[in-house]
């Protein structure tokens, strides 16, 4: 019997084809979410063969309000029990010059997107007492990001929204877990700019490392995971300092190095 399927988005590389692959590897039907759709074809093909399970791909642009309600009547035959929200993107430079319209796309993507898709399949989730959702976070959240406002201010909604929602449907058998990355070598580092600063020069883990933290956390029903016992120190470290502490080694870490 069909364990039901797993919605991924931001699937087409980086952390969601990692997350993708291990949904298929655990037996789950997957539906493949990104703008490239020769990518997500191609990874469909490949998971399908893998492991014998439906795989198949949904190209559509999460920076398009409308587009979570499309994804949702186009799934509507599928019982959609894993949701994961991957799809996600940075933009850097000091705010008073970075450009308006990117990060009115990169807020539709990163949180409205993330939210509606939430608010469209829970209801579901809760009716049938189960469902898994995975919030991909940052470590970012954790911290004022200079020169990168809007990135790590969209991460900290990710953190603290995938929270309360997994504290409202405690005991419900629906759980929802956010998986905080530290500097993985992905795609995003191109897509942010961001490939010449500080940030990634201590080291970056790879995605499916980090995609295998978050898969086995949201399967364990986790609140959070902070891939990597590196960032999880450091994370630590944040509760001690002060934000404006935080926002000036941030600075440093999103300047040139
Ligand atoms: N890499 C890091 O250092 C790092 C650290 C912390 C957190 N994260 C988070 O991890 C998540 C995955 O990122 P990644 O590192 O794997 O980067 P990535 O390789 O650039 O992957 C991003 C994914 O999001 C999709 N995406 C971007 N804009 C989209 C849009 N408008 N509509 C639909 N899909 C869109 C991309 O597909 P298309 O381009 O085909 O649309 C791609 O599949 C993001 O939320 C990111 O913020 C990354």
């Amino acid at each position: 019997m069909s364990k039901g399927a797993a919605l991924i988005t931001g699937a087409s590389g980086g952390i969601g084809a990692e997350l993708a692959k291990l949904c298929a590897a655990g037996g789950y039907d997957v539906i493949l979410v990104a703008r490239s759709a020769d990518r997500l074809e191609e990874l469909a093909a490949s998971l399908s063969q893998a492991h014998g399970i439906e795989a198949r791909a949904l190209a559509e642009d999460l920076a398009d309000p409308a587009a979570p309600e499309t994804i949702f009547e186009r799934t509507r035959g599928d019982t959609i029990e894993i949701l994961i929200n991957n799809a996600g993107f940075g933009v850097l430079g000091p705010y008073v010059e970075t450009d308006w319209a990117a990060e009115a796309r990169l807020l539709q993507v990163n949180v409205v997107a993330l939210a509606h898709l939430t608010k469209l399949y829970l209801p579901e989730m809760l009716r049938r007492r189960s469902g898994r959702i995975l919030n991909v976070g940052s470590t970012a959240a954790f911290v004022p990001g200079p020169f990168m406002a809007m990135y790590y201010a969209s991460k900290s909604f990710v953190l603290s929204f995938s929270h309360a929602i997994a504290n409202e449907v405690k005991g419900t058998g629906v759980t929802m877990t956010v998986l905080c990355p530290g500097p993985t070598r992905t795609g995003f580092v191109e897509a942010a700019g961001i490939a010449g600063t500080k940030l990634f020069s201590g080291g970056a883990m790879s995605a499916e490392e980090v995609a295998r933290a978050g898969y086995h956390a949201m399967m364990a029903g986790k609140a959070e995971v902070i891939a990597g016992a590196r960032n999880r120190w450091m994370m630590l470290g944040t509760r001690l300092a002060s934000r404006t502490m935080l926002a000036g080694i941030a600075r440093r870490l999103n300047s040139r190095a």
